[in-house]
């Protein structure tokens, strides 16, 4: 039985990616140093599969911890999570952005190569193509230069790997997200946004739960249908799935290239309305919001082109916005 380290492991994406695995068979160690998550998402994922992964409470800063734990633990194969991903944030506190990002992705690759772990997964973001002058978006579209810190760590964090890839026995899938939203069917884990969300779809169910007063939208003058931004929200349970046929590519050495890059969202753009109006609908909630000024460091409009995702990888999307949007609501009301 594979067993394969998720890094960041008790955070949105990367807890649903544990259920998946765990349910394809595979074993999971988990490292997390609960900066932005709560130890309560171990007990979540645990309950929904019957097998409670094995936890380590590190911080990759940490080198000596990473070191011992490589030593000690036998690992086939790794899917790298951690990391600070707030853009705001990332903004105003750089050093620590690509202290927590770029260091740790280091510590983690040489700890990798001395002990043979040759098979990585790494999350990365749509950030890193910035406002693609052509949509929707493809893995040969230019690589602009990032708009934020956080977005820079991202494509910084591409390099190191696919230099690494050149001089060692590493082979590597870069997983370029689109905007993750949901959670799990059982309402057991979910998007737990610690503090006033930066994201829409956590800032629309605390509004929606009366948490939040009001709900701002970020410009409407954009050229875009309706003048609010487009994205392409991808359900987190497909997302999560990405993650288990990119590792099983590597297990069955089905890569061509040493890395690959591949965009993982739906294909389908969905203004800022939209994703309000079909809340409301699939919800049967009212929400209360308004227009304000634009959001600095936004882009207008960004969604992928999946072809590469679904012939090569054999991965597409199955849930819907809907779907996303039913299950945020049910995670936020639980
Ligand atoms: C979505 C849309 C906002 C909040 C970022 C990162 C990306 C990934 C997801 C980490 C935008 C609008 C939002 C609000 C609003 N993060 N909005 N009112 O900025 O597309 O992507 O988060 O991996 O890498 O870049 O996501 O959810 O913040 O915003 O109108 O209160 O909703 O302007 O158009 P974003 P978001």
């Amino acid at each position: 039985m594979k067993r394969i380290l998720v890094t960041g492991g008790l955070g949105f994406i990367g807890s649903h990616t544990v259920v998946e695995l765990q349910n394809e068979g595979f074993e999971v160690v988990i490292i997390d140093n609960l900066s932005n998550t709560t130890i309560e998402v171990l007990d979540g994922i645990t309950a929904i599969t019957n097998k409670k992964p094995v936890f380590f409470q590190i911080d990759l800063k940490n080198i000596s911890k990473v070191k011992k734990f490589f030593k000690n633990n036998k690992i086939d194969g790794v899917i790298h999570f951690a990391a600070s991903k707030a853009v705001g944030e990332s903004v105003n506190e750089p050093l620590k952005y690509y202290e927590n990002n770029i260091t740790t992705l280091v510590y983690l690759l040489k700890e990798m190569q001395k002990n043979k772990v040759n098979n990585l997964i790494f999350s990365s973001s749509c950030t890193v193509y910035g406002q693609a002058d052509e949509l929707p978006i493809t893995e040969e579209t230019p690589i602009k230069p990032a708009d934020s810190p956080y977005g820079n760590t991202k494509q910084i964090g591409e390099e190191i790997i696919t230099d690494t890839t050149k001089i060692s026995d590493l082979n590597a899938i870069v997983l370029r997200y689109f905007n993750p939203i949901g959670g799990h069917q059982s309402i057991l884990i979910g998007e737990l946004p610690i503090g006033i969300p930066q994201n829409l779809i956590p800032f629309i169910t605390q509004t929606a739960a009366g948490v939040r007063e009001c709900l701002s939208i970020f410009g409407d003058d954009y050229e875009t249908p309706d003048g609010t931004a487009v994205r392409d929200y991808i359900h987190v349970v497909d997302l999560a799935k990405a993650h288990i046929v990119a590792m099983k590519r590597l297990f069955t050495k089905n890569n061509k290239e040493k890395i690959e890059f591949f965009n993982i969202g739906t294909g389908k753009g969905s203004s800022v309305l939209t994703v309000i109006n079909a809340f409301e609908k699939v919800n049967n909630q009212k929400l209360n919001y308004k227009i304000v000024p634009r959001r600095v460091g936004d882009i207008a409009s960004a969604y992928a082109d999946t072809t590469l995702a679904n012939n090569e990888l054999g991965w597409k999307s199955k849930l819907t916005l809907q779907d996303a949007l039913r299950a945020a609501w049910l995670w936020q009301e639980k």
